[in-house]
């Protein structure tokens, strides 16, 4: 996805890295034109391209690597998400330098500090951009507004503690798609989540239970619901006093109460488990 001005193209791009789940990246798209205009107005040839940090896609690395092909030179890339996103300074540098290093690629690719304001976001991103992209250099620019080189960083896909699997006995999986989210989901999910942190053997030993929110399961006339794995047990239509029994029944003693239990799975019969001959 590229929003290239009328001047001749140009050997320096940015990429606006953004979310695209809320509409399909069109407010990014739109955003890359505005930039791509301002820089075409001050008769600067740049390459102006988006990427996601989400579900849809195309992702960072694929964007960079056909600019790469296209022969850009010079990357800065600008986190432009909306609220800003505090754990891309955790691993995002790393990965791009992983990818810069991984591919050989001659193309310097820089990391411009994230948009932080949401009020005039094309001001903020075409403020951004003149301070990180050489030749408009803002000498003035205090350091924290300028672009790192991403080489600069220890290439890593992620922080060394993200390769443990966590031992979790069990994971508490709490929808909060749309129908259930009007259901009241949200605060539902927040007294689980306060309710099993009351209790230490579900922060640690082998009771230990994960929760996190999803989005949806599919019987949302049943929400707001939430299953426990890996028993495969479903709860439907959930209530604070109902969580709190699944917290205490289930989860704490292994003794759901029949009556809240809104549906069990069938285990998978596996290969081994199949009798033999
Ligand atoms: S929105 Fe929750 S199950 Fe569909």
């Amino acid at each position: 996805m590229t929003e290239t001005p009328a001047n001749p193209p140009s050997r320096r791009a940015i990429v606006l890295y953004g979310r695209a789940s809320f509409d399909h990246g069109q407010n990014l798209k739109a955003l890359a034109s505005a930039l791509a205009a301002g820089h075409a107005a001050r008769d600067e040839a740049v390459t102006v391209a988006t990427a996601h940090a989400d579900l849809s896609g195309p992702a960072l690395p694929g964007v960079l690597a056909d600019l790469a092909r296209d022969g850009v030179t010079e990357a800065l890339v600008i986190p432009a998400m909306v609220p800003s996103d505090p754990s891309l300074s955790a691993w995002l540098p790393g990965a791009l330098s992983h990818w810069a290093t991984t591919t050989g690629t001659a193309m310097a690719v820089r990391l411009a500090p994230p948009v932080e304001s949401a009020l005039d976001l094309p001001a903020a991103l075409d403020r951004i951009a003149l301070n990180c992209i050489a030749p408009n250099c803002n000498a003035e620019a205090p350091a924290d507004a300028l672009a790192q080189d991403v080489r600069e960083t220890e290439p890593s896909l992620g922080k060394p503690g993200w390769s443990a699997i966590p031992e979790h006995g069990r994971q508490v999986f709490v929808c909060v798609g749309a129908r259930c989210l009007h259901r009241g989901a949200e605060p539902l999910y927040q007294h689980l989540r306060a309710a099993m942190k009351g209790h230490r053997a579900l922060n640690a030993g082998p009771r230990r239970a994960m929760c996190a929110r999803t989005s949806c399961l599919y019987p949302c006339n049943r929400g707001p619901l939430l299953v426990v794995q890996p028993d495969a047990v479903w709860y439907g239509d959930l209530t604070p006093a109902k969580i709190d029994r699944i917290v205490t029944g289930h989860l704490l003693s292994d003794t759901p109460e029949t009556a809240d239990i809104l549906h069990r799975n069938r285990p998978v019969e596996r290969a081994e488990d199949a009798p033999m001959g």
